[in-house]
């Protein structure tokens, strides 16, 4: 139920198989989806399509960079939204960020979320419609918090998982960022977590 990551339920970290070692190509059924909406390989990994960008536009003021007291206006579209699918032959989608909070609509079938917080806290959470079992089926994840994800056997969805992201201000790869390698995941869990995490990253 819980949109709120906080307050998910906790789960182990235990990738399957198949996620260690990917397919080499997605079930017909997902590979038939990917054909019909025009799906396209993601750089974190997993498929998606940018389905509407808002032609409203708005001007922000945004720091130079992380560390800096200047800032700079830019302009982004008001929102953006996409489909994202994670499928056995790209089953995840790797540690990465956004300036902006991220809001998550499951569509189908089932995986698993872990976000690292700036002070090196790790968040991990099932998302699937089995709300009994803890399962999420919306989630927001805040800016400035990495997230990953990987794919949770299931038969409903053909073991993939398809879901809507919404992003407001839209998405810009200026507001992007990937996690530049396990030293950095090192530097913010340490060296234990960091180890159980590294097929992530
Ligand atoms: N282009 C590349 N990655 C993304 C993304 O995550 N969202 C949107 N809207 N466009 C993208």
């Amino acid at each position: 139920m819980s949109a709120n990551v906080q307050e998910a339920a906790d789960a182990a970290i235990e990738p399957v198989s198949f996620v260690k070692v990917p397919a080499l190509e997605p079930p017909t059924s997902l590979q038939q989806l990917i054909h019909d909406w025009q799906l396209i390989k993601h750089r974190e990994g997993g498929y998606f399509k940018e389905t509407d960008r808002s032609p409203l536009t708005m001007d922000l003021e945004k720091p130079q960079n992380e560390d800096s007291t200047d800032s700079t206006t830019v302009t982004r579209n008001q929102s953006t939204l996409i489909y994202y699918l994670l499928t056995p032959d790209s089953p995840i989608g790797k540690f990465h960020k956004n300036i902006n909070r991220i809001t998550h609509i499951l569509q189908r079938g089932k995986g698993q979320y872990v976000l690292v917080y700036p002070d090196g806290q790790v968040k991990s959470f099932r998302v699937g419609f089995d709300y009994k079992n803890g399962e999420v089926s919306q989630w927001v994840v805040p800016g400035g918090v990495f997230k990953a994800s990987f794919l949770v056997p299931n038969e409903e969805f053909d073991n993939g998982l398809l879901i809507s992201e919404v992003v407001v201000p839209g998405f810009d790869f200026e507001d992007h960022t990937f996690m530049k390698g396990e030293d950095e995941l090192k530097t913010l869990v340490g060296p234990e977590k960091s180890a159980e995490l590294a097929f992530l990253v």
